[in-house]
């Protein structure tokens, strides 16, 4: 259509109108118009520049500046915005006040996990921060009922049969001893469903508290539940290396140095 090409759901999301995969759904329902006309497969292409694209009838606002927020999400919320009939449940965004741009969580928590979640409106790098193939190291702090043994420490971290399939590599830290219970760190590079619950689960330890502390370079700090703080350029810089970074040769360092340590 014109000479700046760029795909309509990303030219709607950098609007911040919406995560780039609910301004998919936007398009597919057939509320979105360029120059007038329904759009409604993907990978149609638009200028921004020249050409008019509306969501059920409106202009698009122009870009929004690129914000990236991190929250201790305390438990008993949810992550979700999308579909935003959940009942009565507090939502992520409760906890953004002061924050302009509308921002959208990368990934999930449970609504009973509490801890690190980034919030941005650069769809572009929560896409790949999401992708499994690019392996974003995420560590978790949870209280396990027992304690695990050499031989389940050692499955944990070579790999457990779930439903969906075995796991990958983690890594695992142990942090401390209560009566009955214990403290670990688990650190895993996926980000399937509810997948420290169930690993730790097929292990014979099931999750008693689940706290996020690490996600890829930034870490949770001493943020308390219920806060929130932009990330710092140098946090901002880190993610991206992360995220755009060689896929290959990243996961090759981190699996030496999950062997190494
Ligand atoms: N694993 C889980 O089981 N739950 C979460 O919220 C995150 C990872």
């Amino acid at each position: 259509m014109g000479m700046m090409e760029i795909r309509l759901q990303k030219v709607i999301a950098d609007s911040g109108l919406a995560s780039r995969r609910h301004a998919e759904d936007m398009i597919r329902s057939g509320r979105v118009t360029v120059n007038g006309q329904v759009v409604s497969e993907m990978g149609v292409k638009v200028d921004p520049e020249t050409d008019h694209v509306k969501v059920d009838g409106h202009h698009l606002k122009p870009p929004a500046p690129k914000a990236y927020v991190l929250l201790h999400k305390p438990a008993d919320v949810l992550t979700t915005l999308e579909g935003a009939a959940k009942e009565d449940r507090v939502m992520v965004q409760h906890f953004l006040r002061g924050v302009k741009q509308r921002v959208f969580p990368v990934g999930r928590l449970d609504y009973d996990t509490e801890g690190l979640l980034l919030l941005t409106n650069d769809g572009e790098l929560a896409q790949r921060l999401l992708h499994p193939r690019y392996h974003i190291a995420k560590t978790y702090l949870t209280k396990i009922k027992g304690t695990l043994n050499t031989e389940e420490i050692r499955d944990l971290e070579n790999g457990v049969r779930l439903e969906d399939g075995v796991t990958a590599l983690a890594h695992v830290k142990k942090v401390r001893k209560a009566e009955q219970n214990s403290w670990i760190e688990l650190t895993i590079f996926e980000g399937r469903t509810h997948q420290v619950k169930r690993m730790l689960e097929a292990v014979g330890h099931p999750v008693l508290k689940l706290k996020r502390i690490r996600f890829g370079p930034l870490s949770l700090g001493s943020l308390q539940a219920g806060e929130f703080r932009f990330l710092r350029d140098d946090e901002i810089h880190r993610l991206k290396a992360a995220a755009f970074g060689s896929p290959d040769a990243s996961r090759t360092r981190r699996q030496r140095s999950i062997r190494a340590s």
